[in-house]
């Protein structure tokens, strides 16, 4: 071997070590979606209102993301991070370091939009804060719908469903997908329509793990996208009634210890190896990169069984002032 190749091969293992790449799977639909892909809400304040972006924050997370080898980023109409989702792609693709087709992108639908009719425009909107002419995935955010003055609307999602068909058809979207739809909400649209979601979006993490809803999701082909990952790991994002683990939780350091992971790693690696599709946030750049450097190891069946009895259904988000809305997909107690 010349001196130029081994420059090239170690110059390739030096990249491919700072960088993840997550593989593609297989929807429903015949479209591919990589397996990890970065969030872009920014939670709620202590208040329970939405965390306002500050600066180029999101357009930040974005670029720093595609750089370490995300191509799946998950916004949504309510997050108010579209536009910056939407200049940081454009962007890397416009300094050639990807090409649109490159890059799964998924947006939401708000509960204020569920009307047949408002579907499309909606999702017009959304395409152009992104500046994009389709978007990978559209999902239905919730199966609520509310009026602009958040009342209840007695609107119902299969109906919001075939203006999702309408917007695929349009060459708007290439799949669709809804999101906190419990199973007998999926089993319902399913049957009325004759039709399949490509992916649920719904929140997955050591403390709700949901094997129920995984096991039917599997048996029906519909990939689940996990939001909220990380749980209550994190004592600076959570209270104290809230059930363990945290991230110093000693079963948790000893796995993390063992493959020179971090324990947000380990549970990052669960999920993909529950078959769901992680969608972690940050805007910080170290924690962007390690988040998707997961890749790389395998957890042991004894590992997983520890990650597993952590198991509580506890939700973070139980989004529970819509407990009135006749779709409301929770447990009510
Ligand atoms: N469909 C839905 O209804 C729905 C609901 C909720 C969320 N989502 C989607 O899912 C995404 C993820 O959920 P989420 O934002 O609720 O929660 P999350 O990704 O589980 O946690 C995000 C928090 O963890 C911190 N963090 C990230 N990586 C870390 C690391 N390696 N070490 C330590 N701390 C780390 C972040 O802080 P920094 O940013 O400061 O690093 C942030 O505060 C959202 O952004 C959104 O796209 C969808
Ligand atoms: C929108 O995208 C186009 C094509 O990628 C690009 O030339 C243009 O600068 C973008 N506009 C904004 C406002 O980002
Ligand atoms: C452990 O991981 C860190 C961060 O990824 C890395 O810099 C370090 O070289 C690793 N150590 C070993 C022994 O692999």
């Amino acid at each position: 071997m010349d001196a130029r190749s081994l420059w090239l091969i170690l110059a390739i293992v030096a990249v491919s070590k700072s960088t993840g790449v997550a593989p593609r799977l297989k929807l429903n639909d015949g479209k591919e979606i990589p397996a990890l892909g970065l969030g872009t809400w920014l939670g709620f304040t202590k208040e329970g209102t939405r965390v306002p972006v500050q600066g180029d924050e999101v357009e930040n997370a974005v670029q720093w993301a595609i750089d370490a080898g995300y191509r799946h980023i998950d916004t949504a109409a309510i997050y108010n991070t579209e536009l910056q989702v939407g200049r940081a792609v454009n962007k890397k693709i416009a300094e050639g370091v990807i090409k649109r087709e490159d890059v799964f992108i998924t947006t939401k639908l708000w509960n204020t939009r569920h009307a047949k009719e408002d579907v499309v425009p909606a999702l017009k909107e959304s395409l152009q804060k992104l500046n994009l002419t389709y978007v990978d995935l559209y999902l239905i955010h919730w199966p609520i719908s509310e009026s602009e003055d958040q009342k209840f609307l007695d609107i119902d999602y299969v109906d919001t469903w075939r203006g999702m068909e309408e917007a695929r058809a349009q060459g708007l979207t290439r799949s669709i997908g809804v999101s906190n739809f419990n199973q007998a909400q999926l089993e319902r649209l399913i049957s009325l329509t004759n039709s399949k979601p490509a992916s649920l979006q719904i929140e997955i993490n050591l403390n709700l793990q949901q094997p129920d809803l995984l096991a039917y999701c599997k048996r029906q082909g519909i990939l689940v996208t996990g939001y909220t990952p990380f749980g209550s790991l994190f004592s600076d994002k959570t209270t104290e009634e809230v059930p363990p683990p945290r991230a110093d939780d000693t079963s948790l350091v000893a796995i993390a210890q063992k493959y020179n992971k971090t324990v947000a790693q380990i549970a990052l690696r669960y999920e993909v190896e529950l078959g769901v599709i992680p969608i972690p946030k940050s805007i910080h750049k170290k924690r962007i990169e390690q988040n998707i450097n997961v890749f790389d190891f395998e957890l042991t069946q004894e590992e997983r069984d520890v990650l597993k009895a952590f198991d509580k259904n506890y939700r973070v988000i139980a989004a529970t002032h819509w407990k009135g809305s006749p779709h409301y997909p929770f447990e009510k107690n």
